[in-house]
């Protein structure tokens, strides 16, 4: 289902850096930030759960717990060239029949798409504006578990963002990355349940994992 949403990050999220990224994850496996995600998950010792991973790019994080913890996963994305790549990889890794692919702005959705036990958002937040709404409905969704990446919020990040911002703007690119004040997510994701239990930090990206109390 396209969206305003989906045509900026289709010129963002393209073709050329679909297959570079497919690449990188064949030859060198996850990324650094997205290991964090994945030992993060594995560290709940769920089995067979479902998964909801928003904007998973090439869907690393769902070819690599459908071998252990998963038995399910949908996947939304904005962009149609990741999809595209993520679906022809799952299909190599024969988990085809377990993954539900869907085009679409996530917001524009969630309320038709059931509960996961875990929802995954890998560098995702940053690329969105609207950070409450995303949260919120990304946590409406979530059974057990959320975990996701974003950027730290410290003055070296932000001098960079703002800086590639500025040629953006310059470009007359509308695409924008952000730096979502941590402390406000967090506040977000308690009122809605959420308790973090774990945090790790790489230079640019902190990886937050957040539990339902029970
Ligand atoms: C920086 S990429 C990260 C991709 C992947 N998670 C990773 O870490 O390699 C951001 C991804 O989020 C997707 N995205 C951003 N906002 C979204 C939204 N509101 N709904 C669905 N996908 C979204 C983009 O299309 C893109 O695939």
């Amino acid at each position: 289902m396209p969206c305003n949403c989906c045509e900026m990050e289709n010129n963002t999220f393209g073709e050329d850096e679909a297959k570079a990224n497919l690449k990188d994850y064949r030859r060198r496996g996850p990324a650094k930030q997205t290991k964090l995600i994945l030992e993060a998950v594995r560290s709940l010792g769920l089995k067979q759960a479902s998964l909801l991973d928003i904007g998973g790019g090439i869907g690393t994080i769902h070819h690599e717990l459908l071998k252990d913890v998963a038995s399910e996963a949908t996947h939304v994305d904005a962009s149609s060239a990741y999809l595209k790549i993520a679906t022809e990889e799952a299909k190599r890794l024969r988990h085809s029949e377990q993954v539900k692919f869907i085009h679409a702005d996530f917001t524009d959705v969630a309320a038709d798409l059931p509960q996961a036990d875990v929802v995954t958002l890998d560098r995702v937040v940053c690329c969105y504006p609207n950070m409450h709404e995303l949260l919120k409905a990304a946590s409406s969704k979530s059974r057990k578990a959320i975990s996701m990446t974003y950027p730290r919020e410290v003055w070296y990040i932000k001098a960079v963002i703002a800086s590639m911002n500025f040629f953006q703007r310059l470009r007359k690119d509308p695409f924008r990355v952000f730096v979502h004040p941590i402390q406000e997510m967090e506040a977000l994701l308690n009122s809605e349940g959420l308790q973090r239990i774990a945090t790790r930090r790489l230079f640019v990206w902190e990886m937050a994992l957040y539990r339902r109390a029970t």
